[in-house]
């Protein structure tokens, strides 16, 4: 019954019709013949991500839809029949390193002629992107942006039945993309699984290409998630994180009254040893409601995602964040009271159009008043068609490094000084992999989000152990088994 959850919505369109779904799975099968012919052998296909989260979780939906196909994952590049680079468009660097990478690839089309390159994802979604791909590829024969992720089948089909080039972009901006279920995932190896609860964005941070390259924010109804949650747990994955560009305002749109929390609910009700992670949080939408269920769970990790762009309330209202040092500090003040164990990570950006040096020591004191577990700081990168990206910006990029390296350097000692007062303390921690570093060890991860190798034996990806912290280091810790 895949098309009953379109009636139960306000906007239908936001689901893909199950004729849609449909004629998809036909051409599907209609490629798998094509390909063979195409290539001489079953084909091999590589898919490159970029960028988030989020786009590892449409690669997994794109490497399922082609192993559908009869694909096999290619080993490497080089031996790819099939090369599709899933994009990112969220600063400027990505951007030049992804087209200077695609330039590349010529080499090995003109080895392999037959060879399919395709390029997908958020930078497709900019016009100007995809008009220079179309006049310095012209070996790229197949692009598409995001709101046509579950038509690759169809688009695949009208390259390999003789069309030179299929380009499918932009219908995405101002509207949601669209949501398709049942697609098939190609999930990574591992002990985590992702699971994306909605799409896109409304937020429009000034300073954001999501809302536009990703289009309106949508829900999946909770019944497919909570569908999808049981399938990753009865796959033996022992991590769930659920994902969403602001998970707390999961629920807009549905017919259902059900908001992130009363979803995390169900999720945590689901029979199992297993936890629950998410990202990301958005501080205006974060609720003490939200809080309070993380500190009385048993699964869902104490340790929250929280970005905080800035800790100044001037570069707050400029960036559209539409919430105060203030209302953030008390989220963090109040989820410390309920959970003394709790970590926090967050997301901030140097040298936005304006700040002036006052502004970054707002950031640099907020940073040491909530002492993060670890931070992903970034240079202020201006994008087309962004409201930061008209604003006055005097500021040199080389002040803006020095203020990053401050704010790196102030982290740094943060981390050291909690990840050495952690030694000695018992964690229980879900072991991922050998170590890379230590032959016989293993790694794992806590709780509280640290990594965490120490020497083991009999022990396997997916166990829960008991680990005693014997050395905090900067960025993970070193233990030993708790017999
Ligand atoms: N410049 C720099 N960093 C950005 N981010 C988003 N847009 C930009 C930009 N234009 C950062 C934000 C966000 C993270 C995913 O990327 O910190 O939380
Ligand atoms: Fe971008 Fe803001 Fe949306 Fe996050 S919440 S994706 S930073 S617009």
């Amino acid at each position: 019954m895949l098309n009953t959850q379109t009636k139960q919505r306000e906007d239908a369109s936001a689901v893909v019709s199950r004729e849609e779904m449909m004629r998809q799975w036909e051409m599907a099968g209609q490629n798998r013949q094509l390909l063979i012919h195409r290539m001489g052998h079953p084909p091999r296909a590589w898919v490159k991500t970029f960028g988030c989260q989020g786009n590892v979780a449409d690669s997994e939906k794109i490497m399922g839809m082609l192993i559908d196909m009869g694909c096999e994952p290619a080993l490497d590049e080089k031996q790819a029949d099939i090369i599709l680079y899933n994009t990112c468009a969220i600063r400027e660097n990505a951007q030049v390193r992804l087209l200077s990478m695609v330039g590349e690839l010529k080499r090995l089309k003109q080895a392999n002629p037959n060879m399919i390159i395709g390029l997908c994802g958020c930078m497709m979604q900019q016009e100007a992107v995809v008009r220079q791909i179309r006049n310095s590829f012209p070996f790229v024969e197949l692009i598409f942006g995001t709101h046509v992720l579950h038509r690759l089948p169809q688009l695949l089909n009208r390259l390999l039945c003789g069309e030179h080039r299929v380009v499918d972009c932009f219908e995405g901006e101002g509207r949601a993309n669209p949501i398709a279920e049942h697609l098939p995932i190609r999930r990574t190896d591992g002990v985590q699984a992702s699971l994306q609860i909605m799409y896109g964005c409304d937020n429009f941070c000034s300073y954001c290409i999501v809302p536009y390259v990703r289009g309106r924010e949508v829900s999946r109804e909770p019944d497919q998630i909570l569908r999808e949650a049981k399938e990753i747990l009865a796959m033996g994955y022992k991590e769930i994180l659920l994902l969403g560009q602001n998970v707390n305002s999961y629920g807009k749109g549905l017919a259902e009254p059900i908001n992130f929390t009363e979803l995390l609910r169900r999720i945590e009700a689901l029979d199992g040893d297993f936890r629950i992670r998410f990202m990301t949080s958005h501080p205006k939408d974060c609720t003490r409601e939200l809080i309070d269920l993380i500190a009385q769970s048993k699964k869902i990790c104490h340790n929250i995602h929280l970005p905080v762009q800035s800790g100044s309330d001037r570069v707050l209202g400029q960036m559209n964040r539409r919430y105060t040092r203030e209302h953030y500090l008390s989220l963090i003040s109040y989820a410390k009271e309920k959970m003394p164990d709790v970590t926090f990570t967050t997301d901030i950006i140097v040298g936005f159009p304006g700040e002036t040096y006052e502004d970054f020591l707002q950031t640099l004191s907020l940073c040491q008043e909530v002492r993060y577990q670890c931070m992903f700081t970034f240079i202020y990168s201006p994008r087309p068609g962004t409201r930061a990206a008209s604003m006055p910006d005097p500021v040199p990029y080389k002040e803006k490094t020095k203020r990053l390296n401050e704010l790196i350097a102030a982290q740094h000692q943060i981390s050291e000084e909690d990840n050495r007062a952690r030694e000695g303390c018992i964690e229980r921690v879900l072991v991922e992999k050998p170590s890379e570093h230590h032959e016989g060890w293993m790694s794992g991860r806590c709780e509280n989000g640290m990594i965490v190798t120490f020497p083991a034996e009999k022990v396997q990806p997916g166990d829960f152990v008991q680990v005693r912290i014997t050395r905090g280091l900067r960025s993970e810790y070193e233990g030993e088994l708790v017999k």
